[in-house]
């Protein structure tokens, strides 16, 4: 294999069709599998790992654990993936984003400089955990490049000259504390509100979410070994700020109240892997804060700097961003000012399989249906509904993987599904899904009543019409 021909993952990118041949990686492998698709056992699915890596396609699909697998694989080598080349190191100065990383062509990109992408749904639904590789991104500015060896975090009450600087040696020595929870983005299933009425945002779709264990230390350790006092009546708030910047140099910021930072039961940590790996580039490398249950934004990537305040982030994204309005609230007369930042967010439940308009088989008079259900704060979710005829009947899901974990600590989704019997001759039908959280909050029905300008919290009910064969 070492006579082999070196490639770039940029180059194995550019194979991803039949005239120009489908490549894809395997750790260092660089394979031609063009002639292998048609017999793939798995059928077309393997085109999803076009010009990109099988590796967290094979986290899904346990059946590849299986050496034959990968005698076949080694039958369709061509090369090699070049060392340098996770990350591009020549940065080209009229592109502040030539230096983001390499991402796997599953993911389908919102918007490609920021890189904003999410998961293809159906994946979501094959496994409790979100492979790194195809988690959605959101990226605000271009990922910066941090160098381990010279990492600092500076932690810092404001006003007090006494401040901790870490280097990444010294936070991993700090106790360690592991947590699984769910990330969602404050837009996850905006492209339905926008039904109603234009909105500005991402057209994100129901995936800008996901689930993965975070390991790091607790935000709580850190902020003690400071000196802080969680009953100092001055200190209300923690911000972030991260180490990816605008071009006038400002960067991604954030707070999150004192009482969550410090709490036992809050779960803030710092951390430096997700998935049992050092966190991917795009998702923060190399420390993130993570504050569960709480919503996407406040989870700052790339860490740079902590501040113990009297105040929220002065930010845009906390002062001028992510907030809920009124219905009848537009951009003449949104006062930001008057509206919380969004913290915990609201129940939401989507259908993830079948997808909108897809053509389902119904075996022995019914339909399988597939989705996950989430709840901000640390609720659990206790109920998903699903009806196919309108809300006349509904039918009760199975809950098939939830945490163990007690509320107001269950931080991560529910995956589950339903078995929906369907009238025999039925051609088409609407399905939608609701869930009920701990607290016995639901879903709105409709978009209509909780539309906002810019097409934040859009839980309202998921529906999807899919066509019957
Ligand atoms: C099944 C090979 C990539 C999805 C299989 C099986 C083989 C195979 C040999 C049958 C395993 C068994 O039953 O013992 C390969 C090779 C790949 C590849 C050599 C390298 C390119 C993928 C990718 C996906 C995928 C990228 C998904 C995105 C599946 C699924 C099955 C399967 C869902 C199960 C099919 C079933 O049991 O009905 N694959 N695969 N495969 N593969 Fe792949
Ligand atoms: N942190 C920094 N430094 N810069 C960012 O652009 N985006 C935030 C948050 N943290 C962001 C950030 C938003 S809006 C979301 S939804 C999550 O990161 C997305 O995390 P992910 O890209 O790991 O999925």
């Amino acid at each position: 294999k070492a006579d082999l021909p070196v490639y770039t993952l940029h180059e194995v990118s550019e194979h991803s069709t039949k005239e120009k041949r489908i490549w894809v990686t395997y750790k260092e492998g660089v394979y031609d599998i063009t002639d292998f698709v048609t017999e793939h056992p798995g059928g077309d699915q393997i085109l999803l790992a076009a010009g990109s890596s099988v590796e967290p396609f094979w986290l899904l699909y346990a059946v590849h654990n299986n050496p034959h697998v990968l005698q076949i694989l080694e039958t369709l080598r061509i090369g090699n993936v070049s060392k340098e080349d996770s990350q591009q190191l020549v940065a080209d100065m009229s592109d502040p984003y030539s230096t983001d990383p390499q991402r796997h062509a599953a993911l389908k990109p919102a918007s490609v400089k920021p890189f904003n992408a999410e998961t293809p749904p159906f994946l979501l639904v094959e496994q409790f955990i979100t492979p790194n590789e195809l988690f959605y991104v959101r990226n605000h500015l271009p990922v910066p490049q941090v160098d381990p060896e010279t990492y600092e975090l500076e932690v810092e009450v404001e006003g007090r000259k006494k401040c901790l600087v870490l280097t990444l040696d010294e936070i991993k020595k700090l106790p360690r504390h592991t947590i699984t929870a769910t990330i969602m983005c404050a837009g996850n299933r905006r492209s339905e509100m926008v039904k109603v009425k234009p909105v500005k945002g991402l057209n994100w779709g129901a995936a800008a979410v996901g689930t993965a264990t975070w390991t790091g230390v607790r935000l709580r350790d850190v902020l003690i070994k400071l000196g802080v006092d969680e009953d100092d009546k001055k200190l209300k708030h923690v911000q972030f700020e991260g180490l990816d910047f605008d071009p006038t140099g400002k960067t991604y910021g954030a707070s999150v109240p004192l009482w969550k930072a410090m709490s036992k039961r809050g779960d803030v940590i710092l951390a430096y892997e997700m998935n049992g790996e050092a966190i991917p580039r795009d998702h923060g490398f190399p420390i993130r804060v993570i504050v569960p249950g709480v919503v996407g934004a406040r989870n700052v990537k790339w860490l740079g700097r902590i501040v113990v305040s009297e105040n929220e982030s002065d930010s845009h994204w906390q002062q001028n961003d992510y907030k809920g309005f009124s219905p009848s609230t537009d951009w003449d007369t949104v006062d930001f000012t008057k509206s919380p930042a969004i913290q915990e967010l609201p129940v939401i439940s989507a259908i993830c399989k079948p997808s909108e308009g897809e053509k389902v088989k119904v075996e022995d008079g019914h339909i399988v249906v597939k989705g996950y259900a989430w709840s901000g704060g640390g609720q659990k979710i206790a109920r998903v509904d699903v009806t196919a005829d309108g809300g006349s009947t509904w039918f009760v899901a199975n809950l098939d993987h939830q945490d163990s974990a007690e509320p107001p600590q269950h931080w991560s989704w529910t995956l589950w599904s339903a078995r929906i019997p369907i009238p025999s001759g039925t051609k088409q039908v609407e399905l939608w899904a609701k869930a009920v959280d701990s607290c016995y909050n639901t879903q709105p029905e409709t978009f209509k009543n909780i539309w906002n300008l810019r097409g934040v919290l859009s839980n309202a009910y998921h529906r999807i019409k899919i066509k019957l064969v």
